[in-house]
């Protein structure tokens, strides 16, 4: 079972923090789908810290998520201090600070992968928060700044040092992007020096890979990202694959059930019209790889309402399922 301090996991499958992805809705599925841990998506420390109403709509939360993972970002130790205190008093179970995040609006400031150019503020933050953080604190962090500023396992070792307890590492350098792989070996050698777990995470694609990942790595626990988004039961796949069975696909039925609730629990978080925006562009996640794919992909610009939305959602699903009942209606 996977432990970070006192918080004891039903499972060591995390749903990866993602910006515009990771909201309440996509949690609340996530974690029916199997998940052991969910993550916000990453969340201002400063705009917390100021009381801003459109960050702390980040930190809203259901009992069906918990436990929920708080990711912060920022830069100053003082403000992550108090932004975790804050998230804490919201509900959060356990306090992470993105160490790793390339977006330059986020780099700029000091924060996200910037902070792994300096392992000493890392050394300030970490000390800092876990002081004022009463439940387990972690950190995700890359392999480093870039191929010649190599932080990355300096960084996991000063946290691990400073209080946190969990380190969870995407090896790629910041410099990267997401371009190239992740390269798991760099997982591998962190695991080797820290005695507090290690959470592998990166280019997790397929349910095979996981077990692929805790393999060749000796990782604790497997993050999973992207390949979650329009594929929220990757979880249960994963979870069936560890017993030995085979991990198959939702039905066509489960599917289409799984959009619709998708949209209907993002209608009640942001209105009708956001969350059809929203979904447009999960629409096109859910439904890649299926047959006929690009032509309902062709209806999204039509989607205003839910209305609109279950009406092509159907349209859809109804070309899909009549090869199947032709197919056992054939002699
Ligand atoms: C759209 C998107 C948003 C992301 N947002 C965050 C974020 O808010 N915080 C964070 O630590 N990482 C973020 N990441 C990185 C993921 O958490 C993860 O580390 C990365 O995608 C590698 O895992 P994967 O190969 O399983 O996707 C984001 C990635 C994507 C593609």
């Amino acid at each position: 079972m996977l432990t970070f301090g006192d918080l004891k996991l039903k499972n060591g499958l995390i749903m990866a923090p993602m910006s515009g992805i990771t909201n309440l809705p996509f949690r609340r599925i996530v974690k029916r789908m199997g998940a052991g841990l969910v993550t916000t998506e990453m969340i201002s420390a400063m705009g917390l810290v100021l009381g801003k109403k459109k960050t702390q709509d980040y930190l809203l939360s259901t009992p069906d998520e918990r436990p929920l993972a708080v990711q912060l970002f920022g830069s100053g130790p003082e403000v992550l201090a108090e932004a975790a205190e804050i998230a804490v008093e919201a509900g959060a179970d356990l306090i992470d600070l993105n160490m790793g995040c390339p977006a330059r609006k986020v780099v700029k400031t000091g924060a996200g992968g910037a902070l792994l150019r300096e392992p000493r503020k890392i050394k300030e933050i970490v000390t800092l928060v876990r002081k004022h953080c009463s439940v387990p604190l972690t950190i995700k962090i890359r392999s480093g700044w870039s191929p010649t500023l190599n932080t990355g396992e300096e960084a996991a070792l000063v946290a691990a040092d400073s209080g946190v307890d969990a380190v969870t590492v995407h090896p790629r350098f910041v410099s990267q992007g997401f371009s190239g792989h992740a390269d798991w070996q760099v997982i591998a050698r962190i695991k080797e020096q820290l005695k507090i777990p290690v959470i592998g995470n990166g280019d997790v694609f397929r349910p095979a890979l996981a077990g692929k990942l805790k393999d060749q790595t000796g990782c604790d626990g497997v993050m999973i990202g992207r390949a979650a988004v329009g594929n929220p039961w990757i979880f249960r796949q994963i979870l069936a694959l560890e017993k030995g069975v085979v991990a198959l696909p939702p039905s066509l039925d489960e599917r289409r059930a799984i959009i619709r609730e998708h949209f209907h629990l993002l209608t009640l978080l942001m209105g009708e019209s956001r969350a059809a925006k929203k979904m447009r562009g999960l629409l096109l996640s859910y439904t890649k790889g299926l047959p006929n794919s690009r032509s309902f992909r062709g209806a999204f610009t039509g989607i205003l309402n839910s209305e609109s939305l279950v009406a092509a959602l159907d349209r859809y699903f109804a070309t899909l399922e009549i090869p199947l009942h032709a197919e056992k209606t054939e002699p």
